[in-house]
């Protein structure tokens, strides 16, 4: 048998013209070579892309025993001072928790070794938080979704050294809502929150104290702070895995820090305060069966009127309340499903938008407590409508920076005087998902690529969700008072977004008093449309 038949570089192959070397050799072979090392290495990416696009999605969607009764965070106790100030102690500290019995974890928390307890106070009271940051690192405390004076605001202005405490106090000016506090020093936000320091802030007010809504703490009125976690033996870790430009996702979720939750409801009507205090996931929230169930609240409060849907999208910082009407005896399971939200095969598989969660188990007791039917009407919010914006702004979001600049504490991007309204346009078009949350105000999302937003977005709003391509329109309104030298903060959410630098500043300026005294924002950038 001839050897290397097919080479055809052992024999004479006639004049080559080249000394007599066999023709087309090396120039073929350097090509075969080059293809085998293409198609390989294309094989090798192909290899390697298929096992990250495979391992990139996560589902804990019946794998789940809900072996844990959900933990609720206690009320946090407060005093009342002599002028009616109520005031309220915080505790930054360090320890261990055991998610799983026997097992420790370092872990951040407030009052406690993870999250922190629920501070409720009523529109009109004037409130005091003390503040001690007992960690070994200076942080922040912000009142997410909190109407108040910039310098009250917990951003990263407001640092509190390690050892150190801040007393920030002011009066509560807005409606009954489920807002929420967490850290925000600068760069430094995602790794605080995931420690641990996250807790819910509830306020009440007089309009919807009639409403016949399920309310007691606890028992029908149930807070849901809802994280993504992944373990590394007892620890947590916080790594970023491959071609996740969102952030840190984890492969599950936990509820008030407990793994596997259940909850024992009572009632017919169950009411579930919602918040996403994950990093960077994004929750479309349903229960297993596909029943609908009525949502109440957005951010910043009531909606108009209970709005009847299956399905509730959550990003990160965003909150809504939901009621579920239960039937006796029944287990339902509270699951995050996959991501409807446009997103491209890329971001949508490692973005975490294919991913889902059995989030938490409702057990409804063999007898449940009658409850009243939901009011057909709630509180109206006040929102501005944009009709009298006394001027527009635009941003453009990108990972590397709001309207091309990245976070720089000592710049002011924007100036809004003191008791107008503007209307302020967010563009994403930077191939990933964002949000956008606003400080100080709750806003009114005017329209979505033009659209009007669906029921579940027209409540008061301080965070919305923006996919790549998306344009949305906000109505703000900037009543409180004005600080000049204190900005306040808009950023994205996806909080290792928002270290990396998508966070702008702004201030809020008398209008008899110059705009000049603060920082005057670059004059150039697209940032003024
Ligand atoms: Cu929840 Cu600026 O943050
Ligand atoms: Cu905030
Ligand atoms: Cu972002």
């Amino acid at each position: 048998m001839p050897k290397n038949v097919t080479s055809g570089n052992t024999g004479n192959n006639g004049n080559t013209g080249s000394g007599g070397k066999p023709r087309m050799p090396r120039r073929k072979r350097t090509l075969l070579i080059l293809g085998s090392l293409v198609a390989g290495s294309a094989l090798v990416i192909g290899a390697l892309f298929t096992w990250l696009y495979t391992g990139a999605k996560v589902s804990t969607v019946g794998a789940v025993d809900f072996r844990n009764a959900l933990a609720v965070p206690p009320l946090a106790p407060s005093t009342v001072d002599a002028d009616g100030t109520r005031v309220f102690d915080l505790r930054m500290q360090a320890g261990e928790t055991e998610f799983t019995p026997g097992t420790r974890t370092p872990t951040w928390g407030f009052n406690g070794s993870h999250l922190g307890p629920t501070l409720r106070a009523a529109k009109g009271e004037k409130v005091r938080v003390k503040v001690a940051n007992t960690l070994p690192e200076e942080s922040t405390v912000h009142w997410h979704g909190m109407h108040l004076p910039a310098a009250m605001d917990g951003g990263p202005h407001q640092t509190v050294p390690a050892g150190g405490s801040w007393a920030p106090e002011w009066t509560i000016a807005q409606p009954a809502s489920t807002l929420w506090y967490h850290p925000h020093p600068h760069g430094a936000t995602e790794s605080h929150v995931q420690r641990g320091l996250a807790g819910l802030l509830l306020l009440d007010d007089a309009e919807s104290a009639p409403l016949p809504l399920p309310k007691t703490y606890g028992t029908d009125d149930i807070p849901v702070i809802v994280q993504d976690v992944t373990f590394d033996g007892a620890k947590l870790d916080h790594g970023h895995k491959l071609m996740r430009n969102v952030g840190f996702l984890g492969d599950r979720t936990m509820v008030n820090g407990t793994l596997e939750p259940y909850v024992t409801v009572e009632d017919e009507l169950v009411r579930l305060r919602l918040l996403n205090a994950s990093t960077a996931r994004v929750y479309t929230f349903g229960l297993d069966d596909g029943r609908a169930f009525r949502q109440i609240a957005s951010d910043g409060g009531l909606l108009e009127a209970p709005h009847t849907t299956s399905r509730l999208r959550l990003s990160p910082g965003e909150r809504a309340e939901i009621v579920v009407r239960m039937q006796p005896g029944e287990r339902r399971i509270l699951r995050s499903y996959p991501l409807d939200a446009g997103l491209d095969f890329w971001n949508q598989r490692f973005g975490g938008g294919d991913d889902s969660f059995d989030v938490m188990q409702l057990r409804a007791a063999a007898t449940l407590r009658p409850s009243a039917e939901l009011p057909a009407a709630l509180v109206a919010p006040a929102l501005p409508t944009g009709e009298d914006s006394a001027r527009s702004r635009f941003f453009e979001l990108k990972m590397s920076g709001i309207n091309g600049r990245k976070m720089d504490m000592s710049r002011v991007d924007e100036t809004v005087t003191r008791g107008t309204a503007e209307t302020w346009t967010l563009r994403n078009d930077d191939g990933m998902p964002h949000n956008f949350h606003v400080h100080d105000v709750q806003f009114r999302v005017l329209d979505i690529n033009g659209a009007a937003p669906p029921p579940s977005l027209r409540g008061p709003k301080d965070t919305v969700f923006i996919p790549s391509g998306s344009t949305v329109r906000i109505a703000l309104r900037f009543d409180g008072p004005a600080d000049p030298d204190t900005p306040y903060m808009y950023h994205c959410h996806l909080l290792y977004h928002e270290d990396k630098g998508m966070m702008g500043q702004f201030v809020v300026v008398d209008p008899s008093r110059p705009p000049s005294t603060p920082k005057p924002p670059p004059a150039s950038g697209p940032h003024q449309h």
